[in-house]
């Protein structure tokens, strides 16, 4: 029997690529994508998945308690698989009311009634029903110059960010200790490739680069992140909820350190090659710009866990997961200007100076 899936956040970058790998997997696969479309959600991303049968689109905020209610009550999901948040840091530093509002008090509305919706559950419907919370790495905090996170690194989260989502992470424990709930939790290092929204760190290297702009690097560009393309983590998704215990966190990484330097390096040294510019080299566009505020170091994560357990590791290496997405970005440029000749603009965030005037009135 295929399954149920209620996908929130499904309009994002993460979210298409699952709905995207649930379909190629099983095209018979009922979805119910649930969204509701903030600048980061965009339904020209969707198109592949509004021809098939099983798919629906729910325009809603993951904060409604009614229009969430009567989704669960209607649709009847064998799986609920939670991608909705708000998700960049740099925003986060301007705004954190909507990371608040979201992250912390739409998950625990979710939860809530999803919760109430098992509840009622019986038989072979209950035993099968999963509950997948989607988080991040950033939850752990910086690392020096030696280690990795692990399933028991201490939450130590230093943006309103990853704070809103460590909070979301601590209700998901808790939904599952006192309740019962069949929940499973993923903490994921970055993720980059097809349909990521212009604003992060990759896209914004290429579309500059492309256009002949300035690349801006935070600092002096010696931050290290870990980097997954999105496809494996869609996988290692999947994987965890039909494989995972439930009550378990899972991390999920590429085993791809990098500092930001070497990653813009090599994401233009890749597109002289692909795509070379009439004069020059797009090397010569890095351009160092004041550092984030409270930017972690290093984030560099262990999958020893789901490796072994679960049996899942990425299969793109860094460049091969790169030379994709390139080439992704290059072959749909409609995509790309539908979002840049809308109200979003290229432009630096998370200074600090929006949240500073909002105090000030
Ligand atoms: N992008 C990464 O590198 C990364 C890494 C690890 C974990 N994550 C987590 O994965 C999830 C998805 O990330 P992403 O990069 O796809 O984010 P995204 O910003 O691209 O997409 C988020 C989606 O959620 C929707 N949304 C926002 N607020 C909502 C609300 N109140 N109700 C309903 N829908 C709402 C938006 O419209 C958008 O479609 C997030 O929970 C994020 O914390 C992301």
């Amino acid at each position: 029997m295929s399954e149920k899936y209620i996908v929130t956040g499904g309009a994002g970058f993460i979210g298409v690529n699952f709905i995207y790998s649930l379909l190629k997997k099983d095209s018979a696969t009922q979805i119910l994508n649930i969204d509701k479309l903030t600048y980061a959600g965009n339904p020209n991303s969707l198109t592949f998945a509004s021809q098939h049968q099983g798919y629906r689109f729910l325009k809603a905020d993951i904060i409604d308690e009614k229009l969430i209610f009567n989704a669960l009550d209607e649709f009847k999901p064998t799986k609920i698989v939670h991608f909705a948040a708000e998700s960049h840091v740099d925003r986060s530093i301007d705004g954190p009311d909507a990371f608040v509002r979201t992250n912390i008090m739409g998950t625990y509305n979710l939860l809530k009634l999803a919760f109430r919706y098992f509840d009622a559950l019986t038989g072979s419907q209950k035993d099968r029903f999963r509950f997948l919370h989607v988080s991040t790495d950033e939850v752990f905090g910086s690392l020096g110059k030696q280690g990795f996170f692990t399933e028991d690194s201490r939450y130590a989260p230093n943006s309103p960010y990853s704070a809103s989502k460590a909070a979301s992470d601590h209700l998901t424990r808790a939904w599952h200790k006192t309740y019962g709930f069949p929940l499973l939790t993923t903490n994921c290092s970055n993720n980059y490739g097809p349909y990521q929204f212009p604003e992060k760190l990759i896209p914004v290297i290429l579309l500059n680069a492309l256009e002949g702009k300035p690349v801006p690097i935070y600092g002096d560009g010696s931050n290290i992140r870990d980097w997954l393309y999105v496809e494996d983590h869609c996988e290692a998704i999947q994987t965890v909820i039909n494989k995972g215990k439930t009550g378990e966190t899972y991390n999920i990484g590429g085993a791809n350190e990098m500092s930001n330097l070497r990653l813009a390096e090599t994401l233009l040294t890749l597109l002289d090659e692909i795509r070379p510019k009439k004069k020059g080299s797009y090397l010569d566009l890095i351009s160092f710009v004041k550092d984030r505020p409270g930017h972690d170091m290093r984030y560099a994560i262990s999958i020893d866990k789901i490796k072994k357990e679960l049996g899942w590791q990425p299969k793109e290496s860094f460049l091969s997961g790169i030379k994709k997405t390139i080439h992704w970005y290059l072959e749909h440029e409609g995509w790309v200007k539908g979002i840049l000749s809308g109200e979003y603009k290229i432009g630096r965030l998370g200074l600090g100076e929006a949240l500073k005037n909002v105090l000030k009135r």
